[in-house]
């Protein structure tokens, strides 16, 4: 993506080093990025300079970690840095004693970690090149580990309707596993629970959502935090195209708490790119999903605690004028009392056994079983909406042949899945995984009776089957994509 650097590292090769006249040398600040741009470059030979903070005693190293903001140019800013101890040495390109070239690799970063003597002169650091149009944002940290880098986590798309989307973050913070009750006194979760208190906001990165379609190009930037964040603020189409109308910290499930993005103002049938920047300067993404069609009709639930993994579009009406969308404080009490109706009933079956004492599993718990129903239970008796594929730019855009998702068309007048339902209008279903079913069967003691239908008949009329493991059940993550849904946006079946 980036032109190869021509120049080399050039390490104690007995080149003397240049000695300038002073010049001004700009201070670093440790976990402070510095941004250089446009006049900032130095328009002559002579480097721009900064001296490096010093290291404390704690802690005998430095990592210096540079980004491009925009695309390198033809005259592309070169950083050196220095850790002699001779505090007239300017580090270059010409090399000398202590000085280290900073390479930036093709996602637009780069770091160096460089050992300082502690209580010595801290180092410098230099920039040559750069033009007007160049960016760079240059940190410094202490110890090993670099300001600059990429969130090894995607984002994680929720589902959209025509113009607005539920996103997540990356997982943080995953909760402590909760003690496995134990016989006699073996107690397993209300039905209704409510979520843990969510970690401190000086406990929890910050993440910021940054999205915009695909026609804006943001995948063509560095991929670092500074360019997207640019790419989109700068660009009016991306600017104006998204707005977060509710955001909230949750716990979707075991992997950790995530920041959830309510999304609004989207544009129908349009593919959009998503970043998620995590204390401002490193990135996440992209991931991509695209808005349905206007004439899509289903809407939003999220944010229950009973069915934390929900957060897609349900066939229900329009929430009434003041909701964004359902959740727990407005989802009809037609739904959510059955619901937990059958969750506590479940419960209470399913503790006649002697849980804890009696062993009808060498892998699996009662807690498991009541997990794996609760996660089913959720997916059959909230439907999700889908829509089939539509002529778009989205559409498009696609090269790739991606399976077909699991959609069912239910014409209105079909017998609704969940009989609070009530008659909904028509709709095409996004069928459950067959293997939310299959957990259930797989954790569940033999005598509550829980059983799903064979893939050899008439499973795929109620869910997506062979999409996660093989079709016939026997390969885990064996199916065709073997994933419930991909970061290009496919979704294949309800896994939530
Ligand atoms: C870069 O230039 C801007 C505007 O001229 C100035 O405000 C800023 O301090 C400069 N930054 C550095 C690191 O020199
Ligand atoms: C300078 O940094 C390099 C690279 O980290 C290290 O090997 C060297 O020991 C350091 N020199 C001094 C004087 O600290
Ligand atoms: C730091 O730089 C090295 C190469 O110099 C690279 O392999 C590594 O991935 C970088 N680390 C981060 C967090 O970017
Ligand atoms: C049983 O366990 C629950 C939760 O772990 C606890 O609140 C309760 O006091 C225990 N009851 C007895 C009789 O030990
Ligand atoms: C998180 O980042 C945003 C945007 O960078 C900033 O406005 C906000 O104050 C930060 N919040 C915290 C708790 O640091
Ligand atoms: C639920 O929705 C209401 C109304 O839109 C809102 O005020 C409330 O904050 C939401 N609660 C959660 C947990 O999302
Ligand atoms: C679930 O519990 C909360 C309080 O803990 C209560 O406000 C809510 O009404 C309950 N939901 C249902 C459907 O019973
Ligand atoms: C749960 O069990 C009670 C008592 O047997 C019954 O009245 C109720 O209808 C059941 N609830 C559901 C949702 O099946
Ligand atoms: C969105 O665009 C990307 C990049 O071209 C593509 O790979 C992906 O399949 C598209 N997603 C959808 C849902 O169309
Ligand atoms: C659903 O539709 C059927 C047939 O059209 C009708 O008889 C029934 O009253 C409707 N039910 C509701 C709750 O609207
Ligand atoms: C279900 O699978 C059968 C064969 O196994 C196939 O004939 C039928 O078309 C499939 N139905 C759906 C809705 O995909």
């Amino acid at each position: 993506m980036l032109p190869q650097f021509l120049w080399a590292l050039v390490v104690l090769t007995g080149v003397p080093s240049a000695r300038p006249q002073t010049t001004t040398r700009l201070a670093l600040s440790l976990d402070t990025p510095v941004t250089l741009t446009g006049k900032n470059f130095s328009s002559i030979s002579t480097p721009v300079l900064f001296s490096l903070p010093s290291s404390s005693t704690s802690s005998s190293e430095v990592t210096i970690s540079l980004a491009l903001c925009a695309a390198a140019s033809s005259n592309p800013p070169l950083v050196f840095v220095s850790n002699s101890s001779d505090s007239q040495v300017v580090p270059g390109p010409n090399g000398g004693a202590n000085v280290f070239g900073v390479q930036i690799g093709n996602l637009g970063l780069g770091n160096f970690t460089l050992g300082l003597s502690s209580g010595s002169t801290a180092g410098v650091l230099a920039v040559y090149g750069g033009i007007s149009s160049d960016s760079l944002e240059i940190g410094v940290t202490q110890g090993s580990t670099p300001l600059h880098a990429p969130v090894p986590h995607l984002p994680f798309f929720g589902d959209s309707t025509a113009n607005e989307a539920l996103l997540f973050s990356p997982p943080f913070s995953p909760p402590a596993p909760a003690p496995q009750p134990t016989y006699p006194n073996y107690t397993l979760p209300q039905a209704n629970v409510t979520l843990p208190s969510a970690p401190s906001s000086q406990n929890s990165p910050n993440f910021t959502l940054f999205l915009a379609p695909l026609s804006v190009g943001l995948s063509a930037l560095p991929q670092t935090a500074c360019a997207i964040r640019a790419g989109v603020t700068s660009n009016t189409r991306a600017a104006q195209s998204a707005k977060v109308l509710a955001e909230q910290l949750w716990l979707r499930d075991a992997l950790g708490w995530r920041k959830e993005w309510f999304v609004g103002q989207l544009t129908p049938l349009t593919n959009y790119t998503v970043y998620a920047i995590q204390d401002e300067t490193q990135l996440s993404g992209p991931i991509y999903f695209a808005t349905k069609s206007a004439s899509f009709s289903c809407q939003l639930v999220h944010a229950l605690p009973y069915c934390p993994t929900t957060a897609y579009a349900v066939p229900l009406p329009v929430p009434s004028p003041r909701a964004l969308a359902y959740n727990a404080s407005n989802l009809p009490d037609s739904l959510a009392t059955p619901l937990l109706g059958y969750i506590t009933n479940f419960t209470t079956s399913l503790l006649t056994t002697a849980c804890g004492r009696d062993a009808y599993s060498p892998l699996q718990t009662c807690a498991d079983c009541q997990a794996a129903y609760k996660r089913w239970i959720c997916s059959v008796s909230l439907p999700r909406c889908g829509e089939f594929p539509q002529t778009s730019d989205s559409q498009q855009q696609q090269t790739l042949a991606v399976p077909a998702a699991a959609l069912a068309p239910q014409p209105s007048g079909t017998p609704p899945r969940n009989a609070a339902l009530g008659n909904v209008s028509d709709y095409t279903a996004l069928l459950p995984c067959i293997e939310t079913c299959n957990a259930v069967d797989r954790a569940c003691p033999v005598f509550l009776g829980f059983r799903c239908p064979l893939p050899q008949f008439t499973a795929n009329a109620s869910y997506g089957v062979g999409y996660i493991d093989s079709a016939d059940g026997d390969v885990m993550d064996g199916g065709v994509p073997g994933v419930p849904q991909d970061q290009w946006g496919n979704v294949f079946c309800n896994a939530s």
